[in-house]
Parts: C-alpha cells; structure tokens; sequence
C-alpha cells in the first residue's frame, strides 16, 4: 500500500525534525546558561554575597549582649516619655522602617529625614544619610538624647532609668564584665549594635552570587545587567549594594526639581561645612529597598519605579525605558532578604510602671 511507504519516510522526516530541533534547543539551552554563569562571574566582580553576621574585631557578636540589646531596642520606657523606642521607627513589619516621610519621635516631634532600614545596616562604611555617625554604635548611644527619636535631656537621665527598670543593671553587668561601671550609654551602643549586627537578611540576589542561576528570574537577570552596564553599580556596589561612599545627590541635574523636595537638604555640608560637600549623602545600601519606600533621605518619592527613573537622569543623565525600570525593579526585588526571627518576634520586657521609679 502507497499509503504504507508514504507514512515511513513521513516518520523519518518526523524523526530528523525532531533531532534537529532537540539540538538546537540543547545548543540555545547551554548558550543561555553559560550567559548565566557568566553574569554570575561578573556580579561576583562588583557585589558580594551577605556574611552570616556583621561582627568587626572592635564589635564582636557576643549572646549575653545581643540578648540585652534586642530587649533595649524595643523598650520604649527609656525615652523621655516612655513612647518611643528604636522599633517605633525600624519596624519588623514595615523591614525596619516606618513607611513615612520623615519620621515621628517623642511628643510627636518630625525628624529632618527618612529613616532607613536598621537591617544589614552595619555593613555600611558611616550611619545616617550624611554620615554623621561612624557606626551603629555610636549612631544607638546618641539617639537616646537625640531631640526627635527619645529626647532625654542628657546621659544622666538614661542611667537613672534603666538603673530603676528591675532586670537591667544585671545583664549590663553580664554583657560587660570587666567593665566597673557597666550600665552607661556607651555601652547601651555596644549592646544594640551587637544585636543589630546579627541582623542580615540573606536574599534570592545571594543565592545567585553563589552560584544558583534559579534564583534570579529571567528579568532580575536582565535587571541585574542594566544595573552594571547602565552605571548604578558605579556607586551601589559590594556586599550592600551601596553602602561604602558618599555621592552627590543630583550628578547632572539638581535633585529637587526631579523629586519635589521641600525644604532643599544641603546633605554633607551640614557636617564638614565644606561647600564641595554640598547635596552630598551617603550612597544607601540597597538591600531590601522594595520593602521600604518612601524613598531618599526625605522620603520624597513614594513609588520605587519613579525613584529608579529619577537616578537614571539626576545621576546618569540617561531617561531610562520602560523596560529599563521594569528589569531594574525586578532586579531590586530580588534584595529582599528573610527577616531573622530574632527581629520580626518582641522580647518579653520585664514589668515596672514609671510611677514606681524612685524620686
Ligand atoms: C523617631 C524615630 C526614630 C527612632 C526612635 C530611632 N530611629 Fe534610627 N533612624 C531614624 C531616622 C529618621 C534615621 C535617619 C537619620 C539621618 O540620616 O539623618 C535613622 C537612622 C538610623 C540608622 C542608620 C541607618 C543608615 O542606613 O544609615 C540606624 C542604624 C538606626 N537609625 C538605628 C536606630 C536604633 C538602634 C534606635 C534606638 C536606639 C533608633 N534608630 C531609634 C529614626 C529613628
Ligand atoms: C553617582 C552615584 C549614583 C549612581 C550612578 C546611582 N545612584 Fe542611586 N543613589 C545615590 C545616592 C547618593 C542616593 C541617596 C540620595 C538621597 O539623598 O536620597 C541614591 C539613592 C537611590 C535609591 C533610593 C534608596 C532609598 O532607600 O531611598 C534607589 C532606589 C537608587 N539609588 C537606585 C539607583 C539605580 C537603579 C541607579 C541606576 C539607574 C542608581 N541608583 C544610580 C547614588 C547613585
């Protein structure tokens, strides 16, 4: 039967198609993973993945201190009206932030500036938008006579309270053995700083640095890529992803007219005085930032895929697609780290009513 011989050369035919294509998916299959493995290689040049903890050799992670300091952080009886505590503003349900503007403290007083995510923030090279602090250390110790985050009067008034608060002195004591005068806002620092230090949030963007070409969609790769070639990662690169310098703020064009800001912030030149320190902040890390908006250091733009547009113009003087901002968004998406237990559950604050402090 014709029939017969016309359905064997018709499988044949099928059969050399079928190879064909398999080949050539196979081919396009192991072109597409070697441009992964490649941009894992290239990443691997710019960024770095999370370390398990923050520890330095001046700041070392030591349980007893990071127990105290996890308790001191959400306690906030030892602000000037029991109000306010270093959660109030870096909340675990917000990824550390506190999704306004510009933050509230005590007697509902406005701070000058957004407040950053505490998590995986002592990676970076200074504190604060302007770097006026050098670590997480001293940036805990001066927001307990800050005037707008616990508004004490002075040290004095803090030792007082947490002298009179029942359980505290003892674990100051424990955290500090060698230490004959424990309970002092230097070590309140040294106490919150080793618990924040603990806080890292390792995220799909370490997975990949580490070799799991899964862990990022094809489109954060894209992003990642546009990230690197479009010169983000000239200023947000290592282990934060920012973090390690001050930039200007506004490179070719002035900021405020992108972002709206009112009243104008002189960034750096508020601290050195220096007028080349002008509109000069610290480049944030960028771990988590799909989790914290409002965005810059006065929270001025709400929206994630405008704050990317607006770096591509004031910093690269570059108007960035479509599809530009959407790969860059799905690139930071894929910062969003794991929150540790240790910060998204509240310590159990041992009972006193400030009515039972002594005169
Ligand atoms: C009233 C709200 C408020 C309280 C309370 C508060 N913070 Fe903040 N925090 C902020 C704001 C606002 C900034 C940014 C300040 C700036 O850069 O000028 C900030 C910055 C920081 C930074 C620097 C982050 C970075 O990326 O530079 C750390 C770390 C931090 N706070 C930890 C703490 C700790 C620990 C406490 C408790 C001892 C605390 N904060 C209490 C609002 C607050
Ligand atoms: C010349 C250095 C520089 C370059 C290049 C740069 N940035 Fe920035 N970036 C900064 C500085 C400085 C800030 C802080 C601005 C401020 O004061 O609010 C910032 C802030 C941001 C923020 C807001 C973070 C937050 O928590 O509020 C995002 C998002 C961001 N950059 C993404 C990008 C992307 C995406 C690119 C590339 C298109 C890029 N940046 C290029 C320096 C830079």
């Amino acid at each position: 039967m014709t029939n017969h011989s016309f359905t064997a050369k018709g499988k044949s035919t099928f059969w050399i198609s079928v190879i064909a294509w398999v080949t050539v998916f196979l081919a396009v299959t192991a072109q597409a993973r070697e441009a992964e493995v490649s941009l894992i290689e290239n990443a691997n040049q710019v960024f770095k993945p999370l370390p398990q903890n923050m520890a330095t050799e001046v700041f070392p992670i030591i349980p007893i201190r990071v127990a105290l300091g996890r308790k001191l952080f959400f306690d906030p009886r030892l602000s000037l009206d029991g109000t306010v505590s270093c959660a109030t503003c870096h909340r675990p349900a917000l990824y550390g932030t506190d999704a306004l503007a510009k933050s509230i403290g005590v007697e509902h007083r406005l701070n000058a500036r957004n407040a950053p995510t505490i998590l995986n923030a002592a990676l970076q090279f200074k504190a604060h938008w302007i770097g006026d602090r050098e670590n997480v250390e001293e940036q805990a110790m001066r927001s307990l006579i800050g005037h707008s985050s616990f508004g004490n009067p002075d040290f004095a008034a803090v030792v007082h309270k947490i002298k009179a608060l029942p359980g505290y002195e003892a674990k100051f004591k424990q955290a500090f053995p060698d230490d004959p005068e424990p309970v002092q806002p230097e070590n309140w620092g040294k106490a919150i700083g080793a618990y924040e230090r603990t806080l890292v949030t390792p995220s799909p963007f370490d997975a990949f640095l580490k070799g799991d070409v899964k862990a990022l969609t094809s489109q954060a790769q894209n992003g990642l890529k546009n990230f690197m070639d479009i010169g983000c990662a000239s200023c947000h690169n290592g282990v934060g992803v920012g973090g390690s310098s001050f930039q200007k703020f506004g490179v070719f064009e002035d900021y405020w007219k992108k972002t709206g800001s009112q009243p104008i912030d002189e960034g750096r030149f508020a601290v050195t005085k220096n007028p080349a320190d002008k509109y000069i902040f610290k480049v944030p890390s960028l771990r988590n930032v799909a989790m914290t908006p409002p965005y810059f250091h006065d929270g001025s733009v709400a929206a994630l895929p405008q704050a990317v547009r607006i770096m591509g113009k004031v910093q690269l003087d570059r108007e960035l697609t479509d599809q530009e901002v959407y790969n860059l968004v799905a690139f930071l998406e894929s910062l969003t780290g794991e929150q540790p237990e240790e910060f998204i559950t509240e310590p159990i604050l041992a009972p006193q009513a400030f009515s039972a402090l002594p005169p």
